[in-house]
Formats: C-alpha cells, structure tokens, sequence
C-alpha cells in the first residue's frame, strides 16, 4: 500500500470511529434519564388504582357484552375460560393499565377484548390494573395451549 492510501485508510477508520461515537452519544440522550417516575410510566397520566374498587369493577359485567373480567379471565384473573386466555394475576400493574388503554385507544385490537375496555375511565383502567397486579402471579407462556 502507498504511503497516500495508508494515510486514506487511517483517515478513513478515524472518520467511521467518530461517526460511531457521535451515533452512541446520539443514543444515549436524554431518553430514559427522566427523574421522575411518572414520566417514564407507558400508562403516564392514569390516576392512583385503588385495589378494592378493582375487585368490584373486575366482577361487574359489562353493558355492552354481559361479561365481567372475571367470567372470561377467571378467579383473580388467573383461572381464564380458554387455555389461550391470558393470565393477569401477578402482571405489571403499569402492564396491565397500558393493555387497556391500547384496546381502549384501538391500538390494541381483539374481537374479544377491545369492547371490554371501550367504556373504562381512566380510574377503572388504574382500578383493574391495581387489582390484578396485586394478586397472585402465575404468568406462564403458551407453549402447549393452541
Ligand atoms: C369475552 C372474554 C373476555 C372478557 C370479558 C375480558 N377479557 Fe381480557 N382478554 C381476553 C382475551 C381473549 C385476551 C387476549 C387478547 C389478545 O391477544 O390481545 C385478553 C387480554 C387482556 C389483557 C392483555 C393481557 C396481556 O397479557 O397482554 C388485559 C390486561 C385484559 N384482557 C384485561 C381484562 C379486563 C380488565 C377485563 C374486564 C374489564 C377483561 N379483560 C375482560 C378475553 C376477555
């Protein structure tokens, strides 16, 4: 190699590690460094769940469908109608509110589900999030259950 195309090639990698370093720094901005908790939540804004209120909204059924929560996911939210049904016992609470809000929104879409959480407020969305978050957790996969 010729002195010049040395020198290129040196320029060269220099130049790419700077682009990778300006990329990292580029990354690693503000984002996910925020103080406050709330913020960083992907149900931000819900007010504070109340646990027994859940309970109580979780057994009612529902105007437009007949159902309760509880008839289709089961006892605590851990004994559901179908095998394919999620368990919600034990789940993230911040999970489980952000779930609803997207069936609620419509970015979250399923034939069964979306209706259900089409009239919550928002402080039934935090109720039933508290309510399932605190019971028992046993979150499984669903290997075997189709
Ligand atoms: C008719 C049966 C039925 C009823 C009633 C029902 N669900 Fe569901 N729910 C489902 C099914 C089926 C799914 C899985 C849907 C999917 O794959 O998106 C689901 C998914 C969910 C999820 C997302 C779980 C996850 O792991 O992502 C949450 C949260 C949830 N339901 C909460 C509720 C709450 C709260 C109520 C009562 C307001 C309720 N469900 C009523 C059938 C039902």
């Amino acid at each position: 190699m010729s002195r010049a195309a040395m020198i290129n090639a040196k320029h060269c990698l220099f130049v790419s590690v700077l682009a990778a370093c300006a990329a990292l720094a580029a990354c690693s901005g503000d984002e996910g460094h925020d103080s406050n908790a709330e913020q960083r939540s992907s149900s931000a804004g819900l007010p504070k769940g109340q646990i027994e209120a859940g309970e109580k909204q979780a057994n009612t059924k529902g105007e437009a469908t007949g159902q309760s929560c509880i008839d289709c996911h089961g006892a605590e939210g851990n004994d559901p109608l179908d095998a394919t049904y999620p368990k919600l016992g034990g789940q993230h609470t911040d999970y489980l509110a952000h779930a609803l809000q997207e069936y609620r929104n419509g970015n979250r879409e399923h034939a069964l589900m979306s209706n259900q959480a089409q009239g919550l407020t928002d402080q039934q969305i935090a109720d039933l999030a508290a309510y399932f978050g605190s019971r028992p957790a046993q979150i499984r996969d669903l290997s075997g259950a189709h």
